[in-house]
């Protein structure tokens, strides 16, 4: 593998769930290229991603993007030294496609092939300007399928400390919004709306699964907000649809507050229980403005004050820089996957 004194280059593919990725990173850290295809508007009608259509779309747009991506990073396959790739959690037809791509392209070009758990590179996107964790560090990974608590020691080194038992906290927002009929996706929709309402409108409980627990718990939440909305035996008439704007944005802010408030109380409670320096956010749900404030003043109001490191916004949702950036790592560290790679739906 000789890369005559340049950067080592690696390039990034990205397919477990909705958007059809590619990118290039130089040395882990230099985004030369980030292609993201997004499929939105296939599932929009859908209220919610349907695994065929994701995967279909996948197999048209994978080679395009990932052309797209060494064209605009300026890079021709001699100047690729590995080929990283998501292979899980994800949808599993939706990861194959990627997986596949990158075996072929891994093989095609004698390059080595490096498999990247999707959670560990959403992690990534936080450490993306960070040369040394200050540690002990804990990890608040929420995304549309996963919430997730780690003790992180490096890139590599992660331990699972908590996650939710039922529903992701991203998935709250999905299904939230689709209850009051606001826009999908419903993250950035609840956020929007929220803005205009008062977080203390409604007092929706915040589920703690008792004092030492560091799993969520976020169904309970959104059954609460479905009950608000229709009754609790829910044979009453959906009261949505007679709400006026005000009410609409007072639902949406009353549910954000709650789940950021149980977000924001285990991260601190975690991050307590290892003595934290510092606290890293990413994950879709890492996009959220109000959960971005919220957790930077826990950090601080710390005695003493931690360390917020928070993935840049474009680097929140699916993408894949932060796995060719992970990839870089596994790759010095010679962590390497050979033809036999698949992909998993669980990681
Ligand atoms: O990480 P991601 O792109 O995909 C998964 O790995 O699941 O996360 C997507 C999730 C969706 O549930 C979406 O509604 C949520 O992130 N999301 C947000 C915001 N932007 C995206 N949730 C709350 N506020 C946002 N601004
Ligand atoms: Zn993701």
């Amino acid at each position: 593998m000789e890369t005559e004194g340049r950067p080592i280059n690696v390039l990034g593919i990205e397919t477990s769930c909705d958007e059809t990725a590619a990118a290039v990173v130089a040395e882990g850290r230099e985004v030369k290229s980030s292609v993201v295809a997004s499929q939105t508007k296939l599932h929009e009608k859908y209220g919610g991603v349907v695994p065929e259509v994701a995967s279909r779309a996948h197999i048209e747009k994978i080679y395009p993007v990932v052309s797209e991506a060494m064209e605009r990073a300026g890079v021709g396959e001699r100047e690729i030294d590995a080929v990283a790739v998501a292979n899980q959690p994800g949808l599993t037809i939706a990861l194959v496609v990627g997986v596949t791509a990158a075996k072929a392209l891994s093989l095609m070009w004698g390059k080595p092939l490096i498999a990247i758990n999707h959670l560990h590179a959403h992690l990534q996107s936080a450490m993306l300007a960070e040369e040394r964790l200050e540690l002990p560090a804990v990890a608040l990974i929420v995304s549309g399928g996963h919430t997730c608590l780690y003790d992180c020691e490096s890139p590599l080194e992660l331990e699972l400390m908590g996650r939710t038992i039922d529903d992701a906290a991203g998935e709250a927002f999905d299904k939230v919004a689709m209850i009051l009929g606001l826009a999908y996706p419903g993250g950035p929709s609840i956020e929007m709306a929220a803005a205009k309402g008062d977080p203390k409108a409604i007092d929706f409980a915040r589920t703690m699964l008792g004092r030492d627990s560091l799993d969520f718990s976020f169904s309970g939440l959104k059954t609460a907000v479905l009950y608000y909305c229709r009754g609790q035996d829910m044979k009453g008439e959906d009261r949505v649809a007679s709400m006026s704007e005000q009410e609409i944005a007072d639902v949406a802010a009353s549910f954000q507050a709650a789940a950021i408030d149980v977000l924001v109380r285990k991260t601190e409670r975690a991050a307590g229980r290892i003595g934290a320096r510092t606290v890293l956010l990413g994950g879709g749900v890492a996009a959220n403005s109000v959960l971005r404030d919220r957790l930077r003043e826990m950090c601080d109001s710390a005695e003493p004050a931690r360390r917020l490191l928070v993935a840049p916004k474009q680097y929140c949702t699916d993408n894949a820089v932060m796995v060719a950036s992970l990839g870089y790592f596994k790759y010095k560290a010679g962590l390497f996957a050979d033809l036999t790679l698949e992909p998993k739906a669980s990681g």
